[in-house]
């Protein structure tokens, strides 16, 4: 058993965040025993790791990011969804089919995942099955936790990246089969999208989540020309939700990205199903999909994380996307004549933290029991800590935290950075 010693700030509640100032978080085991704004008597021989006035803060999960578009960031971002997708994206993924490139650049990536403080993941890979081992191997040797999908694409894509039935088919199971060496990173099952993939592979693919039991993950109703799009392609479906619910793949297991274009009817789909929302603000506003609707979401019940969906998204670094969707629900507040509430810090806090953490079966904040995640943020270049209170210094270092200001990062019990 060890202790931290700092100012925690945790989020056990959706905008409420608790801080605990010059206070101990006791580890045993990799798992968290308590908070205690004094050691108790019974502990004090243990080590404690004393990070004086820094902030001792929760690690971030990204619930929604493409691992293969990190070389793109801030690319084509001109271009509507379809438009980049086939003019930039499907090409940046192809090279991926070079596994030297690959290694090298998911090892890039794995570090500044590392050195940002986001230690949970739901990743998309790319089609190809041995660049996608070859990621979950350097996430896992990262210190990284979470899932990551090899994607299946079998028609509309691009000739360089299509597969075929069958090919997607065997390949996602050479994949599973190359999955159990991992511990921290699990596989998920990852359809691109309704319009990348024949009725013949969403059904496959239903029923393999169900036989195994895997989780999903995909995007829903991002862009308006897609959802036309879909309904073309499903007539027999409503609304896009059922293209991918008529097939078991929208439950309790699904991550669905994006949902900017929800209505009533399908925001009712994603609570009643039990479907998690990556909300991704940055991308969203990128390529003026429009803002996913959330707080009318977390009304009605639906849970709601946070994606920086790279490179839809430009940046890494969750606590430049928990900023943004407090300025992207800002703007969804003035567009709505100021009916519709913005998110707090708090509130981007908790979405960015222990809203995607209670996908992986996390509980509330830095809850007893639950493995330890954590960064520790110096935020002496950006604050004097005489003159502002703890809550005031956290909510700077949401907005202003680069990441040379993350001092150290625990993922899973272990210290990683
Ligand atoms: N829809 C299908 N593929 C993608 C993708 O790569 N990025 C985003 N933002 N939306 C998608
Ligand atoms: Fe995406």
């Amino acid at each position: 058993m060890y202790a931290l010693k700092g100012n925690i700030v945790h989020a056990p509640k959706f905008g409420e965040v608790e801080i605990t100032e010059n206070g101990f978080i006791t580890i045993d085991d990799g798992r968290i025993e308590g908070i205690y704004p004094k050691l108790p008597d019974g502990f004090s021989g243990i080590h404690v790791i004393d990070y004086s006035d820094k902030l001792i803060l929760q690690s971030f999960c990204d619930m929604h990011l493409h691992a293969p578009q990190y070389p793109m960031l801030g690319m084509g971002l001109d271009l509507p969804l379809l438009e980049w997708l086939k003019t930039y994206t499907f090409k940046t993924e192809a090279a991926f089919s070079d596994n030297e490139y690959a290694k090298r650049v998911y090892a890039r990536l794995a570090k500044e995942l590392v050195d940002s403080g986001t230690t949970r993941v739901c990743m998309f890979s790319s089609v190809h099955t041995d660049a996608t081992v070859l990621l979950m191997n350097e996430l896992e040797k990262a210190g990284i936790t979470g899932y990551v999908g090899k994607v299946n694409m079998d028609r509309n894509s691009d000739p360089c990246i299509q597969e075929t039935t069958e090919q997607s088919m065997r390949e996602t199971l050479r994949w599973l089969n190359g999955c159990d060496v991992f511990t921290k990173i699990k596989p998920m099952l990852t359809p691109r999208f309704t319009p990348s993939c024949t009725n013949e592979l969403l059904e496959w693919i239903g029923s393999l989540a169900k036989e195994r039991n895997l989780p999903i993950q995909s995007h829903l109703s991002e862009n308006l020309a897609e959802m036309d799009w879909v309904k073309e392609l499903h007539p027999d479906c409503e609304q896009y939700w059922e293209s991918y619910a008529k097939y078991g793949l929208f439950g309790e297991r699904t991550i669905m990205a994006h949902c900017v274009h929800c209505d009533d009817r399908e925001i009712a789909a994603l609570k009643s199903n039990k479907v998690t929302v990556a909300h991704c603000p940055d991308s969203n506003i990128n390529l003026a999909s429009g803002i996913a609707p959330i707080r009318k979401m977390i009304e009605c019940g639906v849970s709601v994380a946070l994606g920086s969906d790279i490179a839809g998204g430009a940046h890494l670094s969750m606590t430049e996307v928990i900023a943004s969707a407090i300025r992207a629900s800002k703007m969804k507040r003035i567009q709505s004549e100021w009916q519709t509430e913005f998110l707090s810090v708090a509130e981007g806090y908790y979405l960015g933290t222990t809203a995607g953490a209670k996908f992986f079966g996390f509980k509330d904040g830095f809850a007893s029991g639950d493995m330890f995640h954590a960064v520790v943020i110096d935020d002496s270049n950006m604050c004097n800590a005489k003159e502002m209170s703890v809550m005031e210094r956290f909510e700077r270092s949401i907005y202003l935290a680069k990441k040379e200001d993350i001092v150290a990062v625990y993922s899973d019990g272990i210290k990683i950075k």
